[in-house]
């Protein structure tokens, strides 16, 4: 026999229990219905996708799994090898031409039009580039060369080809980062580009949802890549540019050479061991060309979803403790 307030309490728990079995249950039949809705795709057989970056990595990667599943694919390469090389993966044509050059840019969207017959299903911008190094040793056209590359190319691509892609009613893929969401030092040019296209596909989605077209940002973790591969070393391009343009500076004395060589070493071996497979970029590229549902937002790679997440929506003093611990070794004359 219960009490007054025994028999209160026990229809609190009651309705306590009951509410969150009905909650769960919404969350279950959401996650199928999400699961399911995610797994079914559009034939893409005879559509026109454009992917810029192919000469390797995530972009070869791109090339090989659409043109198998028959899309006519417009490969965008820097070199004639990376061109041929696209050829033989099934692209139906390969242009090799520099994203920094915008009259190049132009007159290729132009004959993707013309090829296309003005209807195009999808562009993925993959072509990336990446020049690393602490600010005070980033030479400012270095901030202009990566800017050209990862944010006015996709820009002015995706203008010449909209009339295209409106009447496909298709979509838009942008290759971001996580440098994307979350800035690490040691990378300011890159993080500010990927910075910028975010912010230009925001916009950019809101404004071509009224004529049907869509807008997906994938967001990869470090993948094992030529960029990747060559992320460390570079940093010693961005050094001597700098120790070529501002021999006197007092920038060495902070960031001396010999820090420089420790730093690339240790941290070189860490990001090898911790790149994953791009087949996880090109999958979720894959989808977001190909679902009837694409996501707004892939976050690929197991780092991607976990610590680059947690790192994106914690209080950002917390996450300025974890960004300082990532400089290692300390620059000598570092004083905290
Ligand atoms: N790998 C990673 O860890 C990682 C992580 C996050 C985001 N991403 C992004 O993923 C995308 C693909 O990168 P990836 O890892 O596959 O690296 P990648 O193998 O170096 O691919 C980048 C591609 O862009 C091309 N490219 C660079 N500058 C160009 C220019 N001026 N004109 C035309 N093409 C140019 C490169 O051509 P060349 O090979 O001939 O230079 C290459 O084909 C990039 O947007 C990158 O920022 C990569």
């Amino acid at each position: 026999m219960f009490t007054g307030n025994g028999e209160a309490l026990m229809s609190v728990v009651l309705v306590l229990g009951y509410t969150t079995l009905g909650i769960l249950a919404l969350c279950a039949v959401n996650l199928v219905y999400k699961t399911l809705q995610s797994r079914s795709r559009h034939d893409i057989s005879g559509q026109w996708v454009v992917v810029t970056g192919c000469d390797s990595g995530i972009g070869q990667g791109v090339v090989t799994a659409l043109s198998k599943r028959g899309a006519k694919v417009v490969a965008c390469c820097y070199t004639e090898n990376g061109a041929s090389a696209a050829r033989a993966a099934g692209a139906s044509w390969a242009p090799h031409f520099d994203l920094s050059d915008d009259a190049a840019v132009r007159d290729v969207a132009e004959k993707i039009q013309t090829q296309s017959h003005g209807a195009l299903w999808c562009v993925v911008h993959g072509a990336g580039t990446v020049l690393p190094g602490f600010v005070d040793y980033q030479p400012i056209n270095f901030y202009r060369e990566v800017m050209a590359v990862n944010f006015f190319a996709p820009v002015l691509l995706t203008q010449k080809l909209l009339s295209a892609l409106r009447r496909a009613k298709g979509r838009v893929v942008l290759v971001s980062s996580v440098d994307g969401i979350v800035s690490l030092p040691g990378n300011a040019p890159y993080d500010a580009s990927k910075f910028a296209i975010e912010a230009y596909a925001d916009a950019l989605r809101v404004e071509l949802s009224f004529c049907g077209v869509g807008v997906s940002v994938i967001n990869p973790a470090t993948m094992r890549t030529p960029m990747a591969d060559s992320f460390f070393p570079a940093h010693r391009k961005t050094w001597d540019a700098m120790a070529a343009a501002e021999p006197e500076g007092d920038w060495q004395t902070l960031w001396p050479e010999s820090w420089l060589n420790q730093y690339v070493e240790k941290n070189a071996q860490q990001l090898r061991s911790i790149a994953e497979d791009p087949a996880a970029a090109v999958n979720d590229i894959v989808h977001a060309v190909t679902a009837v549902h694409p996501k707004l937002r892939y976050l690929s790679g197991r780092l991607a979803k976990t610590l680059f997440y947690a790192l994106w929506l914690m209080p950002e003093s917390w996450s300025l403790r974890f960004k300082r611990l990532t400089v290692q070794p300390r620059p000598p004359r570092s004083s905290t």
